[in-house]
């Protein structure tokens, strides 16, 4: 075996050579850290998110082709691309040079808000576009399944994408690029004359056309070292680990022989998050490097054969086409393994992940290997001993010593057959999302009958995801044999099925009735599909199928998507070059696309920085016994590891009323509790160390979970909040009916693509301390620094350049993070940073509040509700944090838009011992009014009445009044609501969902409409003040700073549009360099939909200062340019420096007398959502969402909307998909992409429309503008009635009529569980209290 001292590969026509590479290094780190090229981003680590999307390139010296593919550069070990040129985003196009169109497209589309996400779908679209430069809508959705997005929507990402297929639109005039770099009023359609609404966010004709010839080559060396380069093992040594790349059949056997137990890497897709989350090492690692017989392919006789090294990415193109070379009876298998083909993983996964590393890795929830397994697969294994088949069959998934591959073996090809006529195979599927998710159940099935018997001559049947690898149900199959295709058959089959495939109520992963469900749904579909066919076949002898019964057949397919928006123009007397009211791009935008963005951690390193892993606590309760940090303290490079006793004195913070320990000492209350600090030369090292801390503990009692059981202790903070109007107790005597019920809302993890991320830099003198901090809140970590480190706050500075998404979860927790971080940083006088993992990230700093929310309403028979007596719950976690607020607004804002003459509501927040949830967009409200739009619909039911009837009749008259005695004018929530019903077509389509329902058993439509109401205030006029700073040149250029945060939501974009309003500037002489604690001190939380109002008022009151004292100079010369009135002003000695204030809106509440005036003002708006389900399967698809708001005169709608949109689908994950699952000692198990499941592309409604109200009224905001961050998240909520009303629709059809009780969020398993059906009374339940459950509810 030769060895080769050096790793050589090309990062953007660059040579890189390495001469003492670390084989455990990835890709991800060597680029960020070695190579200072951060455009790639960290989201995960763990293939699941995208955000580190690069394209690889390799040369086929056989074939002679380039191949360009997508991957994930968290999960290529950089070992792997030795002779591969890999492109990152500073690749392709810069400001400084030329930007490439699709950077520029997704920035002038609106397609990036926080822009943590946009280089990773920079480069999943970028590479698309190298292998098909005129791709289609398909394509594009494909290629962007493995990205997300948390803030935009996604529907301004297709949009830009969509703009790639159509090559014609280029604006040729502008083909230097300058007009990607101008800030001025780009992306403005052009508005006609009269036209009073525009449709249009962003103007086509002016983007730079695609030209291929323009991308980068292929470097010539590489080529020439694919072709010359004589063949030989390369070797690559590190500390730990050492690496073997052979590159013949022969030398990968040798290699195996010598190392029997290394494993061998193909994709590392399954053995990188082993190693990362698992802590599997290897020492050695095989990977082989370009073995052509890894990658044959071969139509024989028998099948196809395909070799282990393809991708599954190649695996999916040749099946495309082997079934549209082959007769279709001869293609049943391969167009099953194409069915999950399209939805395993998203397109970087495919393309990096081996068909061999697939089938050998046997993970319980293969989707393929169920398919191979009945689809009688043979792997060809291949040892120096020489070659053998074994059939990929229950032994080999078990693996039986008898059927697995012997250690020296490697497996060199697998044999797909065809299928023969009168054979039949299908694939089914279940996950928590449609794509990009590990199915909870799937399954292949094949039948293979005598020729026109209709008698079963063979069957297999495979499962996945109800054991520990694929379960074939063999017994089963073979008592079938013999059996006609008919219900008998298939009652039988379901009977023996369940009994072979047996699931204990305490199997892994939960959701076992669930599963167990769907083994048998699946069964019924097979059944039904082959009996179809059989009927087309052979109509004579089968029966034919009811109609209504073939909806059991067809998936949900996500269709091409569309979209719409509507919006009022600018007022035609505004001047021109104004630029509020247009739709600018964020400012941000084409350096959020090129990776020139800076976030915290792609800030260089400081000399000799250190970096601080946490320790936290792995039990619920529990008495600290002991920490040993020996072993810790003994690994090389562990600077330090702190506990609670360094902190003496200062290891607690008040943040609002009780303090909370940084560090915990004595006694732990959550797993996830923040105990050591270990600080490290590296990243590396300190997490090392962090594994060798241990830590006994003892037990203590109680352990409090769940509302109930906090219920239950009587475990509550205080205080308890109560708000009542009118007489409940005397209307309940009044009314016709009492309808009573509850709803529990499970919680949700913020998923900000940036993880929590903070660099403590302490600086030489004065013992200042500088505070680099992904934060909404500065001012909030300079005082708990400065606490920490006993120094007054004017020697800590904070600066947030830019947050990549933040949502209520960087608050508080940052603060502790950030005290510790400075603390060490402090003591070692050396820069600490500390950025967590996903996983810590989502362990430590918990999210939304799981709610559970009780209702009684006397309701007259009209619907009319008169009386609401209502209980609010919420699960605080351990400590109190923004609980409280969260409480009182949720409650505050409960009623939605209804009016309730008689109101009590009642709060409680329960102490748990889970980590602490805090704010998260919408601060209770998005829970509370789910209460209430739940409540409506059970008291809709109750009357026999439609739910949007008894929202109409219990609406807030126009002038009303709040619980709270607020006054309030609802004009404009009927005028959304009325366009919404008349935009979405209300009637008709509730008439076409109707037919619908009544034509297909297995599938049902659901339409649901729901207004919002959303006060918006910070509840006091303290909490709303706010301040700005602006400077103005002597060359008239202006800077400007403000208190707010920058975090996707554009403020900083809207804060530029007001100086330059306010001073008539051009948005490209105006710049915002970041927030500091130094440049406006003492700022609010940027949280609350306010930030642009509050903030634009201060610097619209600094402008006018200006303005005010510069008014001579300008009159005197009135035709002069910023530059002659700064340099005049100059000379007279005028100040161009101006701070301005805004001191909040007048804010109160009084809980004694449960009055206020708390709000400034209430946005309004409705939703219309239509979805269609999957009785037998839980899927749901939403085919079409519908929304008007109402945001007053809004400064930019390509921003105001992007809010909508985003909170809306993150509002749709809230009550669909995102399920926290947690063990029942209370250890979060989802803790990363790959079990927590937020929107992509594909849950996105097929078609989106958004409407805003021509604006109405002026008011006392920002150029009467309205807030949008948090409402739109509530109109997610359209989606989970939608559903209710799909599922409520199956149950009626099969006679269920009793009360529906739906918590969220509304998962696959809860809209199957609810479809009740024969399947579900036939599987086995476990009796409650007989087993111990894998998760429990929260
Ligand atoms: C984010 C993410 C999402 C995913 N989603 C899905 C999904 O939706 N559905 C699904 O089914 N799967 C999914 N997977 C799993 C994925 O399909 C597997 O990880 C992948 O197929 C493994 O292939 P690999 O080449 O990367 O294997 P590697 O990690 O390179 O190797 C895995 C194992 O296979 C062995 N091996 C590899 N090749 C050979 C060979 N030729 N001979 C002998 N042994 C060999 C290795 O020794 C190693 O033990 C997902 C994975 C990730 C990371
Ligand atoms: S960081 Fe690589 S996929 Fe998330
Ligand atoms: S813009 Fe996509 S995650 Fe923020």
């Amino acid at each position: 075996m030769d060895g080769a001292a050096e790793l050589l590969f090309y990062v953007n026509g660059r040579k890189v050579i390495e001469k003492n590479v670390d084989p455990e290094t990835m890709l991800l780190p060597y680029l960020r850290k070695k190579l200072r090229l951060t455009g790639t981003k960290y989201g995960c680590g763990g293939g699941g998110c995208g955000a580190c999307t690069v394209m690889i390139s390799r040369y086929n010296p056989v074939t002679k082709k380039i191949r360009h593919y997508p991957a994930n550069a968290c999960l290529i070990p950089v070992c792997s691309v030795y002779g591969a040129a890999v492109t990152t985003v500073e690749g392709i196009g810069s400001t400084k040079t030329r930007i490439h169109p699709v950077q520029e497209r997704i920035a002038k589309c609106h397609g990036t808000q926080c822009g943590f996400c946009t280089p990773g779908m920079v480069m999943s679209m970028y590479t698309l576009l190298r292998n098909h430069p005129d791709p289609t809508l398909d394509q594009l959705t494909d290629a962007l399944g493995g990205n997300l997005c948390r803030c935009t929507g996604y529907r301004p990402i297709i949009d830009a994408c969509k703009t790639f297929c159509n090559t014609s639109g280029c604006c040729q005039s502008k083909e230097n690029g300058a007009c990607c770099l101008n800030q001025g009023i780009n992306g403005s359609p052009e508005v006609e004359e009269g036209d009073e609404t525009s449709q249009k966010l962003f103007s086509e004709e002016e983007f730079l056309p695609l030209d291929p010839t323009q991308e980068l080559i292929f470097p010539p060396e590489l080529m020439t070292m694919a072709e010359k380069q004589p063949q030989r093992t390369r070797v690559f040594r590190g500390d730990r680990m050492t690496w073997i790349s052979p590159v013949t059949l022969k030398e990968l056997l040798e290699a195996k022989v010598k190392y029997p137990q290394a494993p061998v890497i193909m994709g590392n897709t399954s053995t990188g998050p082993e190693v990362k989350f698992k802590g599997v090492f290897h020492p050695v690692i095989i990977s082989p490097d370009r073995i052509e017989e890894l990658n044959v392919v071969n139509y024989a006789y028998n099948g196809l054969t395909l070799g282990a090294g393809l991708s599954l990415a190649q695996v999916e193109d040749i099946l495309a086409d082997a079934v549209l070379k082959l007769p279709e009876e001869k293609t049943q298998t391969y167009q099953a393994l194409l069915k999950h083909l399209r939805t395993l993983a998203g397109s970087q996964i495919r393309n990096m992940a081996s068909l061999g590393g697939h089938i050998v890795s046997r993970h319980l929830d293969s989707d393929l290997n169920p398919i191979l397994a009945v689809g009688n697969c043979t792997l060809n294994l291949l040892s120096k001993q020489g070659e053998r088949q074994v059939p990929l069959n229950e032994q080999f998934l078990r693996k039986c010593p008898s059927a697995d591959l012997k250690p020296e073996e490697i497996l060199v090809s697998v044999n797909i057959p065809y299928s023969r006529k009168w054979e039949f195979v299908s694939a089914f599927r279940q996950a928590q999302r449609q794509q990009n998710a590990l199915a909870i159940v799937n399954s292949g099935m094949r039948v293979f009958f005598g020729e026109g018997s209709g008698i079963i001559r063979e069957l297999s049947i495979s499962y996945g995801g109800v054991g520990p690898t694929t379960i074939c149900a063999k017994n089963s199959c073979q008592k079938l044999i013999g059996r006609p295709w008919n219900e008998e058959m298939l009652d039988a089959a379901c009977r023996l099925v369940l009994e072979e495939v047996f699931l204990p109520g305490s199997a892994p992963g939960g959701k076992v009735e669930f599963k167990r469900t769907l083994i048998i749904s699946f069964l019924f579909k097979f059944y039904l599909g082959v009996a179809q066919i059989l009927k087309r076949m052979d109509p004579v002898h089968y029966p034919s199928l009811e109609d209504k019964y073939e909806s059991a057949l067809e998936d949900l397919h996500s269709r091409h998507h569309w979209s719409a928006v509507n919006y009022q123009n600018v007022d035609p007397k505004q001047l021109p070059q104004d630029p509020i009211g247009h739709p600018i791009m964020h400012l941000s935008g084409i350096k959020h696309a090129t990776g020139e963005a800076i976030y915290c951690d792609d800030m260089p390193a400081v000399d000799r920085e250190l970096f601080l892993a946490f320790v936290t606590s792995s039990r619920a309760h529990a008495k600290i016994v002991s920490i040993d940090l020996s072993e810790a303290l003994s690994l090389p490079g562990v600077v330090d590891i702190m506990t609670e006793e360094h902190l003496e004195g200062v290891n607690s913070f008040r943040f609002l009323t009780k303090p909370e320990k940084l560090l915990g000492s004595e006694e732990v209350f959550c797993v996830g509790q923040l105990v050591c600090a270990v600080i490290a030369e590296s990243e590396v090292q300190a997490r090392r160390a962090a594994k060798l801390v241990r830590i006994v503990y003892q037990d203590l009692e109680p352990v409090i979970l769940t509302i109930e059981e906090a219920i239950q202790h009587n475990s509550f903070f205080e205080p308890e909040r109560k708000l009542e109007y009118g007489n409940v107790d005397e209307a309940f005597k009044v009314v016709d009916q009492i309808v009573e019920g509850e709803i529990h809302l499970g919680g949700q993890e913020h998923f900000y693509m940036e993880t929590q991320s903070v660099l403590a830099v302490p600086k030489r003198e004065d013992q200042e301390m500088d505070i680099y901090v992904s934060t909404q809140y500065p001012r909030g970590i300079q005082d708990i620094v400065a606490s920490v480190l006993k120094l007054p706050a004017n020697k800590v500075m904070c600066h947030v350049k830019r947050v990549g998404g933040a949502f209520g979860g960087k608050v508080f927790r940052t603060g502790i993070m950030a005290a510790i971080a400075a603390f060490a940083a402090n003591k070692h006088g050396r820069a600490v940073r500390c950025i967590l993992e996903r996983g810590e990230d989502m362990l430590i700093t918990a999210g939304r509040h799981p709610y559970l929310g009780k209702y009684k309403a006397g309701v007259m028979n009209d619907g009319r509700i008169l009386a609401l007596d209502m209980e609010h719950y919420s699960n605080g976690g351990t400590t109190l944090d923004e609980s409280l607020l969260v409480l009182e607004m949720g409650i505050l804002k409960m009623e939605n838009c209804y009016k309730f003459p008689n109101l009590r509501c009642r709060g409680r927040t329960c102490r748990t011992n889970l980590p602490s949830n805090t704010a998260f967009r919408g601060f209770g409200f998005p829970q509370t009014g789910l209460i209430i739009e739940s409540c409506i619909t059970d008291v809709a039911a109750k009357c026999g009445l439609p739910p949007e009837k008894v929202r109409m009749i219990n609406m807030y008259k126009e002038i009303d009044q709040t619980p709270y005695k607020q006054e309030i004018n609802t004009k404009n929530l009927m005028q959304c609501w009325k366009e919404c019903m008349a935009m979405s077509s209300y009637s008709l389509r509730k008439a076409a969902v109707e037919k619908f329902n009544s034509e297909n058993y297995w599938k049902k439509k659901g339409l649901a409409m729901v207004p919002v109401k959303y006060p918006v205030g910070l509840g006091s006029r303290a909490a709303g003040q706010a301040a700005a700073l602006v400077h103005i040149y002597l060359d008239g250029s202006v800077l400007v700073t403000h208190g707010g945060i920058e975090m996707g939501q554009g403020v900083h974009t809207k804060m530029i549009q007001v100086v330059s309003r306010e001073l008539g500037v051009p948005l490209s002489d105006v710049h915002l360099r970041g927030t500091s604690t130094e440049t406006v001190p003492n700022a609010n939380i940027s949280a609350g939909s306010v930030v642009a109002d509050l903030n634009g008022l201060a610097i619209k009151d600094a402008c006018q200062t200006l303005l005010k004292r510069l008014e001579p100079i300008i009159s005197k010369n009135p035709r002069g340019t910023w530059k002659d009135w700064a340099q005049a002003a100059f000379h007279e000695s005028i100040s161009l420096s101006a701070t301005g204030y805004f001191r909040g809106y007048e804010a109160s509440m009084n809980w004694e007398t449960g009055e206020g005036q708390m709000f400034e003002y209430f946005v309004f708006g409705a939703a219309c959502s239509e979805v269609e389900i999957d009785c037998l399967t839980g899927a749901h698809k939403n085919i079409r969402t519908d929304i008007v708001m109402d945001i007053g005169h809004s400064i930019n709608p390509a921003i105001d909307i992007g809010q909508i949109e985003g909170a809306f689908i993150q509002g749709m994950g809230l009550y669909t998909i995102e399920e926290l699952s947690y063990s029942p000692q209370g250890v979060l198990y989802t803790r990363g992409p790959d079990q927590y499941k937020i929107p992509t592309i594909c849950d996105i409604p097929t078609e989106f429309h958004i409407s805003l109200l021509p604006p109405s009224q002026t008011s006392n905001t920002l150029y009467s503008s309205k807030g949008m961050g948090e409402s739109g998240i509530f109109l997610g909520s359209s989606v989970f009635f939608a559903i209710h009303d799909a599922v409520n629709a199956a149950r009626r059809e099969r006679g269920l009529l009793g009360p529906l009780k739906l918590n969220s969020p509304l998962t696959p398993e809860k809209i199957r569980m609810a479809c009740e059906d024969k399947f579900t009374k036939m599987i086995p339940r476990d009796k409650p209290g007989s087993y111990v459950p894998w998760n429990i509810p929260i």
